[in-house]
């Protein structure tokens, strides 16, 4: 290991994070009472502009009235670029007690970015007397703030989490889709002509890139990588499947913009029973022979050795955070 020490952020369970409009109070107790792990309650894109004021009220309103129970608690401000986000962090902050956990900020670009939200998070935080320091969330979610990941994930103490928002990435990018999430049939590889002249075709992950970047950036400075929205919410097999190649790269949950993506999420960010026993297999076996005085071993006809440790070591501990080991 490095001689640099990286702290984590603070844990919490984060398989699943529901998106609820701050417009939609009918829609606030049915989060709460959901089995998601993450709730943020959205000032941003899903408020139209002229429902802003009345937004923001509502969530104020709904931090101090309703009973969220154990769920990790946090509010999407309004970008950096517009005239909301003072005022989002200030009412919040000010009048929504002590319940609000994080703030999610959208749109970051660059560590300078992090370090205004937080100058002006601290001063409302101390002026108003609160005793729980609020945690960030950051969203990458454009051509600039993918370019500086790596400066932001580190920008601030308060810093828990990156989110890739697609939708306005591929914007951002100009990537030529208007879907939120999902693969793409012009970004395939056709193979070449078998026998018969046939040519198979290969989808990729048009997201493969931006994600990895963001789990290595993430990762680095002890933050939790995220991924966000699955536009089509009838999909459950394309979820599961985006959900699958984030959990295998590294990734900690993903969003859920209708209830029915929480379970998915919940079910693929926690390891399963055949790798919570294969891990326990492995630190078993290693067990063994460190006794024996070795290093590597062999396991199911294959070689394992300390590192394999250190992989099943995070599966059981993530295993134990969700009372399955
Ligand atoms: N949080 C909590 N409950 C929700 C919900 C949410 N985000 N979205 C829907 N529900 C509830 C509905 O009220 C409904 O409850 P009921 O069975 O008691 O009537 C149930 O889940 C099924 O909802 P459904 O009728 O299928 O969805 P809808 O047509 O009302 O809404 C969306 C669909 C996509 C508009 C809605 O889910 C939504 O607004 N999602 C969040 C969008 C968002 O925040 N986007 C910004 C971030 S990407
Ligand atoms: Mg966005």
């Amino acid at each position: 290991m490095s001689f640099t020490v990286i702290e984590q952020a603070a844990p919490r369970a984060n398989r699943s994070e529901l998106a609820v409009p701050g417009t939609r109070t009918e829609l606030f107790e049915k989060a709460a009472k959901s089995d998601v792990d993450v709730i943020f309650l959205d000032l941003e894109d899903a408020v139209a502009p002229d429902d802003k004021a009345q937004a923001r009220k509502n969530v104020v309103a709904a931090l101090r009235d309703i009973d969220w129970g154990t769920k990790t608690l946090s509010v999407r401000i309004n970008g950096l670029d517009t005239h909301y986000m003072y005022r989002d962090v200030v009412d919040v902050i000010e009048q929504g007690g002590e319940r609000l956990d994080l703030i999610m900020i959208p749109k970051v670009g660059t560590a300078a970015d992090i370090y205004a939200v937080d100058m002006l998070v601290t001063q409302v935080e101390t002026a108003a007397g609160r005793k729980k320091k609020i945690g960030f969330e950051m969203i990458i979610e454009t051509a600039l703030g993918m370019a500086n990941v790596k400066e932001i994930a580190f920008a601030s103490k308060r810093n828990e989490s990156l989110h890739f928002g697609v939708a306005d990435y591929s914007a951002s990018t100009r990537a030529r889709t208007t879907v939120i999430g999902g693969v793409n049939p012009d970004y395939v590889v056709l193979a070449d002509a078998d026998a018969a002249g046939a040519r198979g075709v290969h989808w990729l992950d048009p997201w493969q890139y931006p994600l990895s970047q963001m789990i290595v950036a993430a990762r680095a400075a002890g933050l939790r990588p995220v991924d966000g929205p699955f536009g089509d919410f009838k999909d459950a097999e394309g979820y599961k499947a985006a959900a699958r190649r984030f959990a295998t790269l590294g990734g900690e949950g993903k969003w859920a913009i209708h209830p029915s993506q929480v379970a998915l999420a919940n079910e693929i960010f926690a390891p399963s029973r055949a790798e919570v026993e294969r891990a326990q297999r492995i630190l078993a076996a290693m067990a063994q022979a460190a006794k024996e005085g070795r290093g590597a071993v062999t396991l199911d006809g294959r070689m394992i050795d300390i590192a394999s440790i250190r992989q099943a070591d995070n599966l059981v501990q993530k295993a134990r955070q969700f009372g399955m080991a």
